[in-house]
């Protein structure tokens, strides 16, 4: 079985942070996105890796997975020059794919269930796809499923009238039957080949699909405010309180976990915390966080009201003037 990671989106939603800086690296607890599903692909010994990029973002994406200390993965890229939907770029990669089953994640969602049943789905019980559904509060945003029992009777790109709130994550398992199917739909209403409707083509035509309903949610990070969410997330489920690189300099300040804070930070006078990642060589100095995404290079000082709910992009540097107390102005 092979993996395929879709990265080619534009992530408007998440202007001006996107602008110059591919979606699929939005850091999350300091992980980018893109390194979450790599590792959530090794975590079930695929490590022949298919990642679809527009050609503007080769650098960067390459830079990036470079960084990830792996020996066994085999990272092949696949250009997708226009953003002509999910079924149009699970095409690029039809010769990459070959006659093989894979596994497909939306590069921009951060998934926290073991993909190993959508893996069983394809391979051992042979069904041609299997997908993962949860129950959301917008299924307008979504893929939506009507399920009776064990069968998926229809999906539905973003339906105005949803008929149910079981939404389509995204991570999926594909036979390569996926491809006669994304050959023939024709182009939805918003100008792309839907993989909504690829997966009903294969349903209509009668080749098994398979779902499974998960309980713990995955996050589209599309909007600042899921990052923090997603953020908040994945600081929760850390493993140990904090995650403070030893090279981290803290003086005269005080840390609430959960927190991530990378290398070459110096935090001074300051609260941070709980629900904070700072991204590398970052200084805060006399500033109270909270519940908030830095970025690498920030660099704050004397902020006199605290930082709440907010991302900081790379590079910034704020500064405030002193606080006096009004009765000494
Ligand atoms: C895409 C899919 C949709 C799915 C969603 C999951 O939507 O088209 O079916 O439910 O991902 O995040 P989009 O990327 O347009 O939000």
């Amino acid at each position: 079985m092979k993996g395929l990671i879709l990265c080619a989106g534009k992530g408007t939603r998440l202007y001006p942070f996107t602008v110059s800086y591919p979606k699929t690296l939005i850091p999350v607890a300091n992980v980018p996105l893109l390194h979450g599903c790599i590792d959530k692909l090794i975590d079930q010994n695929i490590t022949e890796i298919g990642i679809v990029i527009h050609p503007s973002q080769e650098s960067s994406i390459r830079e990036s997975v470079q960084k990830i200390d792996e020996q066994n993965m085999r990272i092949t890229y696949i250009y997708q020059r226009k953003p002509a939907g999910i079924a149009n770029a699970i095409l690029q990669a039809k010769d990459f794919i070959g006659e093989e089953s894979f596994i497909l994640l939306l590069g921009d969602n951060l998934i926290s269930t073991s993909l190993e049943i959508l893996k069983d789905q394809v391979d051992i019980e042979k069904n041609d796809a299997a997908l993962l559904l949860a129950e959301v509060d917008h299924p307008q945003d979504y893929g939506i499923a009507e399920v009776t029992g064990s069968k998926i009777v229809r999906l539905e790109e973003k339906p105005q009238k949803p008929k149910s709130n079981l939404a389509v994550l995204g991570a999926y398992a594909f036979s390569s039957s996926i491809f006669k199917a994304a050959e023939t739909i024709k182009p939805s209403a918003r100008g792309e080949y839907e993989i909504t409707d690829a997966i009903q083509w294969l349903i209509q035509e009668g080749y098994p699909v398979a779902y499974q309903k998960t309980e713990i949610s995955s996050i589209d990070v599309g909007t600042v405010e899921r990052w923090i969410t997603a953020n908040r997330k994945m600081l929760k489920e850390m493993p140990y309180e904090s995650n403070i690189h030893p090279s981290v300099i803290v003086k005269n300040s005080t840390i609430f976990g959960p927190v991530s804070i990378e290398q070459n930070c110096v935090i001074e006078d300051a609260v941070i915390g709980p629900y904070v990642s700072i991204g590398e060589s970052s200084t805060i100095n006399g500033c109270s966080i909270q519940d908030s995404i830095l970025l690498s290079h920030v660099h704050l000082k004397k902020i006199g009201h605290p930082l709440r709910k907010m991302v900081v992009g790379s590079g910034s540097t704020w500064v405030g003037i002193e606080q006096k107390g009004e009765d000494q102005g």
